[in-house]
């Protein structure tokens, strides 16, 4: 292999699609999903209008909109067979483990791919979006002991969604914070999920298994993980009675990562980061957790003074969802159930234009060794 002498470790700066998704400015801290920055996705759009933006590369009319939302709120029911997984796994699993057990099952009741049309891609894409955020919300209930809210068959994403884990109607700023979070999550150019999503699609795999991969990938800590980690961080910071200014250059002494801080693209400011922060502050103090946001500030202040380095995405989200009462161990599947919206969008755009996704490897072990038997090593 020495005709591929340089490795770029972590595939960085290697460009290995081209997509019409989404746009990162990392220097000036700029994000366009299919031609709209995010501040006026942020300010204008709702989660159905960008799902239909990423799956077809441009904004809907309203008789379009309006049959997706019909068309996703019928696809909002799961199986019973994948309820009986839901209610029977163990109550203690990882709510990402799960959600990539159940979004893998939902296949075995889903027609076998026999053609590959748009149209087709498109109604798996609505179906697989739709089933995501029952799957998380029946399974929050399942482990609490607590009876499984059907789906509804009106209102927005973000309404059912709150619906189905509270047993209650969410009032309208929940609603609308729900829906702003979905948006800023729903696509981040060519992040470690959606690229493993793109290479099991150039397999010519299908939708439901490049959605399970990509789950797997965004639970890590170094990904989607990372919100659920922030919450640790300040639940540790609380436990310890800590000054988190300290707490942070502890940790950054001892060499260990802060979660939700850092980023291989952006040297500057998030701007999902920017609009979370607003959010943060507003709703940690209208719910009395003014401490937790406060302490998010001193860290951020102590990261740019220590080692330059600034929030992403999963810093601020990390308070906001506090605020709105969700248990920390979902904050990652509410990541899946907005980037889904991403990710199917970059499948048809892979399988649309396909090639296998086949990198090579430098082999650095030993060669032409002699065998040994058994007995004699
Ligand atoms: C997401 O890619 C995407 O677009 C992802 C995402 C999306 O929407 O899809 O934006 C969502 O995944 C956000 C990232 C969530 N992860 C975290 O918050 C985990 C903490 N962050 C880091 O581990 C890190 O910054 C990464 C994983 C996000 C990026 O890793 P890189 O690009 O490989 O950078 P690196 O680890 O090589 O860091 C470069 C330097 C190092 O110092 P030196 O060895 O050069 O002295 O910066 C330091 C790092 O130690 N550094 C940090 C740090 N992040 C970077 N030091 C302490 N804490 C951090 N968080």
């Amino acid at each position: 292999l020495s005709q591929y002498p340089h490795i770029n470790k972590g595939l960085e700066g290697i460009v290995a699609f081209s997509t019409t998704k989404s746009f990162i400015d990392g220097q000036e801290g700029k994000l366009i999903y299919a031609g709209y920055t995010i501040d006026t996705l942020a300010e204008n759009a709702t989660f159905e209008e960008v799902c239909f933006l990423l799956w077809n590369d441009r904004l809907p009319n309203e008789s379009e909109l309006s049959e997706l939302k019909t068309k996703l709120r019928k696809e909002r029911s799961i199986p019973s067979a994948v309820i009986n997984y839901l209610e029977n796994t163990s109550k203690k699993a990882e709510p990402m483990a799960v959600l990539r057990t159940a979004v893998s099952m939902l296949s075995d009741f889903h027609e076998v791919d026999t053609e590959n049309d748009k149209e087709f891609y498109l109604n798996k894409a609505i179906s697989i979006t739709a089933k995501i955020p029952t799957i998380i919300a029946a399974y929050d209930r399942a482990r609490n002991n607590k009876k499984i809210v059907e789906p509804l068959s009106d209102h927005s994403t973000a309404f059912n969604f709150l619906y189905m884990l509270n047993g209650e109607e969410p009032g309208d700023q929940a609603e609308k914070t729900m829906d702003l979070c979905l948006i800023l999550h729903a696509e981040h150019g060519m992040n470690a999920s959606t690229f493993t999503n793109r290479a099991i699609c150039s397999t010519q795999s299908d939708m439901y298994s490049s959605v399970t991969g990509a789950i797997g990938a965004l639970k890590g800590p170094l990904h989607g993980g990372a919100n659920q980690q922030v919450m640790n961080m300040l639940m540790d910071i609380d436990e310890q009675d800590a000054d988190p200014v300290d707490y942070v250059k502890g940790r950054l002494k001892r060499k260990e990562k802060i979660m939700g801080f850092g980023h291989r693209v952006y040297k500057t400011m998030d701007p999902r980061a920017r609009i979370l922060r607003g959010m943060s502050e507003k709703l940690s103090r209208e719910t009395g957790h003014e401490t937790l946001y406060e302490w998010s500030e001193a860290i951020l202040k102590t990261m740019k003074d220590e080692i330059g380095i600034d929030p992403n995405v999963d810093f601020f989200s990390a308070t906001v969802y506090y605020s709105m009462g969700i248990s920390p161990d979902l904050y990652t599947c509410i990541f899946a159930m907005s980037r889904v919206s991403g990710w199917t969008g970059h499948y048809i755009e892979q399988a649309e234009n396909n090639r296998l996704v086949r990198p090579r490897a430098l082999y650095t072990g030993e060669k032409d060794l002699d065998w040994v038997p058994v007995e004699e090593r």
